[in-house]
Parts: C-alpha cells; sequence; structure tokens
C-alpha cells in the first residue's frame, strides 16, 4: 500500500500530528512523516518530537526561514520531488503555516488526496498571513476535517460541497489529554522559581503585535502593570527576540516588573505551566484553545480570533493591544477568578480516532 503522508513545518504543527502518527501506526497504516523544516532550533522543533513521543521524521526538507514567497516556494519545490518519488496515497496537512499551504497546492495539482486537518478556521482578518494560508488550503484540499460548528459554517458560507466537510473535533485537545498527566512531573516551576506562587504566562510573536512598534510598547504598558500584581513568565519566540532588539526596547521588556523571560519552552513544560496558571496573555491561536480545554482564563492580545468558540463556550476573552483594555481585562481575572467555560463538543480525546477512520475509509 502507498503510504500515507503526514506534513507539519512550525511548532504548531506537532501536537496535532502526533497522535494521528500514533493512531495511524496502531492501524498498520503505511505512513511517512514529513518535516519541512521551517521550524528547525532545537527549542522549537525537536524538543516536541522527543515531548510528544513521536519519532524523527523519515523526510526532511530542511527550508529554514526566509520570506513568506521563499519559504512557500521552497517547500513547493521541494515537496513535489517527494511526491513523485513516494506516490502517497494521500496528504494529511494541519493548520494553517506557510508549510500547510505550500503542501496542499502540490498535491492538488498531482490529483493526491489531501486532508486538512484543522479546516474551516478564519478570522476574517486578510492582513493575517495565516487567514490567507487558510482560505487557500481550504479552498483546494479534498477532505476538511473541522474542530467546531463554526468551521463547517464558514466553509459553506464559502460555498464548499458538504461532501468534503466533516466535523472531527479538536486534534490538538488529543496531544494535552494524552499528556496531562505526564506534564505533572515537570520541574519547571522550580527550574523558574515561581513554585507555590500565583503567575501569568505571556506568549507573543504575531506581526501585528511585533513588528509594530506601537503595538509592542502598548502591549508592555499593560504588562508593567500586571507585573506588580505577579510574576509573568514570558518564553521569548525567535521573531520577538529579533523584533524588540531591532527596536531596542528588549531592555524595557527586561524591565518588567516580575517578568520572568525564557527561552521557547518544550511541550510538557509548556503544559505543566499553562495547567498552573492565574491567567495566559497571548497571541497564539493554540493558547486560546488549551486554555479552555483547561479552565484557565485566557487574554488574546488580538483583534479578532479564528477560534470564536473558545470565546462563546471557553474562558478566553478577546482584548486586542490596547493598554487600557488589557489592564483592565487583566484586573477583572484578578477580582473575579475571570471567566468560567465549557470544555466544547468533541474536544474529547478521540479526534485522532476519528480521523484515523475517515484515512482508513478514503485510501481503500
Ligand atoms: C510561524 C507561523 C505561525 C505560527 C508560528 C508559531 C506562518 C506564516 N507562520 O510563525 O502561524 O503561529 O510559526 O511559532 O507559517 N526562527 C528561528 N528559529 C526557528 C524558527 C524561526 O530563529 O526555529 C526565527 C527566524 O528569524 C524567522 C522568524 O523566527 O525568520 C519567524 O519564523 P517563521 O517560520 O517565518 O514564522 P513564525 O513567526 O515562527
Amino acid at each position: 500500500m502507498d503510504p500515507v503522508i503526514l506534513v507539519v513545518g512550525a511548532r504548531p504543527n506537532f501536537m496535532k500530528i502526533a497522535p494521528l502518527h500514533a493512531e495511524l501506526a496502531r492501524r498498520g497504516i503505511p505512513q511517512l512523516l514529513l518535516h519541512t523544516g521551517q521550524h528547525y532550533d532545537e527549542n522549537m522543533s525537536k524538543v516536541f518530537f522527543d515531548d510528544l513521543g513521536m519519532p524523527e521524521p523519515d523526510i526532511y526538507l530542511g527550508i529554514g526561514s526566509g520570506s513568506h514567497a521563499e519559504q512557500t516556494a521552497k517547500v513547493m519545490i521541494d515537496f513535489e520531488k517527494v511526491c513523485l518519488e513516494h506516490k502517497p496515497s494521500m496528504v494529511v496537512v494541519v493548520g494553517d503555516v506557510n508549510s500547510t499551504v505550500a503542501c496542499s497546492i502540490v498535491s492538488a495539482k498531482l490529483w493526491i488526496p489531501c486532508a486538512h486537518v484543522e479546516a474551516g478556521l478564519r478570522s476574517f482578518d486578510r492582513q493575517m498571513p495565516e487567514e490567507i494560508n487558510r482560505i487557500l488550503t481550504d479552498s483546494i484540499c479534498d477532505l476538511l476535517l473541522t474542530p467546531s460548528a463554526d468551521g463547517d459554517e464558514n466553509l459553506r458560507n464559502e460555498g464548499v460541497a458538504e461532501e468534503r466537510i466533516i466535523r472531527v473535533g479538536n486534534i490538538m485537545i488529543d496531544s494535552l489529554f494524552n499528556n496531562l498527566e505526564k506534564s505533572k512531573s515537570s520541574t519547571i516551576h522550580s527550574e523558574l522559581n515561581i513554585e507555590g506562587k500565583g503567575y501569568g504566562i505571556l506568549t507573543l510573536h504575531r506581526p501585528s503585535n511585533v513588528d509594530d512598534l506601537a503595538s509592542f510598547n502598548s502591549i508592555i504598558s499593560g504588562l508593567e502593570h500586571i507585573g506588580e500584581q505577579l510574576p509573568i513568565v514570558f518564553p521569548m519566540h525567535p521573531r520577538t527576540r529579533k523584533q524588540a532588539e531591532k527596536f531596542g526596547i528588549l531592555s524595557r521588556l527586561e524591565a518588567i516588573p516580575n517578568i520572568v523571560i525564557t527561552d521557547p519552552i518544550g511541550y510538557l513544560d509548556f503544559v505543566a505551566l499553562t495547567a498552573g496558571a492565574k491567567l495566559v496573555l497571548s497571541d497564539s491561536g493554540g493558547i486560546q484553545e488549551e486554555t479552555t480545554a483547561l479552565g484557565i482564563p485566557c487574554l488574546t492580545l488580538r483583534h479578532n480570533t479564528e477560534r470564536p468558540i473558545t470565546v462563546t463556550e471557553g474562558t478566553n476573552v478577546v482584548v486586542g493591544n490596547d493598554t487600557t483594555s488589557i489592564i483592565a481585562a487583566a484586573d477583572e481575572i484578578f477580582q473575579n477568578g475571570g471567566k468560567a467555560g465549557r470544555v466544547p463538543d468533541l474536544w474529547d480525546g478521540n479526534t485522532a480516532a476519528r480521523i484515523g477512520d475517515i484515512i482508513e475509509k478514503n485510501i481503500g
């Protein structure tokens, strides 16, 4: 039987593919794990394979950093060669990064069935590179596997045929639930000297926040207030460090009261940190979902979200990057404990099994 190729490229992809890789292995379905190398630092990539118990990739493209066009084009050129050599029965892409759109275009042009996991999410903000990737990927993939009803609705509104849309649930929550127990042996709290203390977590990397000095400064002003209430753990993304250095504001970041700046943190340590946090401030996509699943208050430092169910059902509040709104939302959490939520349907840890059924049916 020809193999299924599972594509990963950047940090948020690894926790979405790990449960599916394990599921296909359990079913004896031949597969190749392909890493484009969009993220390549040890702490942005390798540590996730180790933490998630994923084997080394079968194929590594080593694409690295570059402009969006360079990165996307390089992945396409190399991935086409891989597909011609291995003749996959199906390609599976996840999420919304440049590697996702690049591999889905290649598959479509070679008539290889392609499944998109996490289909249908829309922020309706085309200034986000990920939004362009989502729209393009969904427009050419054969199977659109959605995490929630809003995803189905968005696809229908774009005229997608009903038979291409299948709601499977949120696969990232499979990884979260699979690893929650294991994360309890993490020593990250004592390493960061926050054991037994209430603390917040901050992650920041979106171009709309860190490529724009006014937005970046406005967020820092909010953090200066929050840091007076409790320690803030800030694992700094490489692009954020680069931008802070370029703008000359690294020292302002370092001077935020009670800030604990670290390099990017591995999966198990980050789950352990999230599970014990008083609040999480982030512009990430996945963290909005993980906090909802864990019942931890999340303030999303963006003006929109492609994951509205984390707001309507979960613990997420979209606050933007304005200082006053950030402070008001954080104070609300300090005073009233933050928004209560519930875990959405099909975020149950069984999404990989549902996707396994669909793949098995479609590769015949
Ligand atoms: C990418 C994804 C984004 C995702 C994020 C998670 C796209 C368009 N963006 O953004 O959706 O939320 O990953 O992290 O695909 N760098 C390193 N080491 C690495 C990787 C990156 O130093 O291992 C630096 C490089 O200077 C690079 C910059 O970070 O230029 C940005 O990396 P890139 O892959 O272009 O996008 P991210 O901002 O990480």
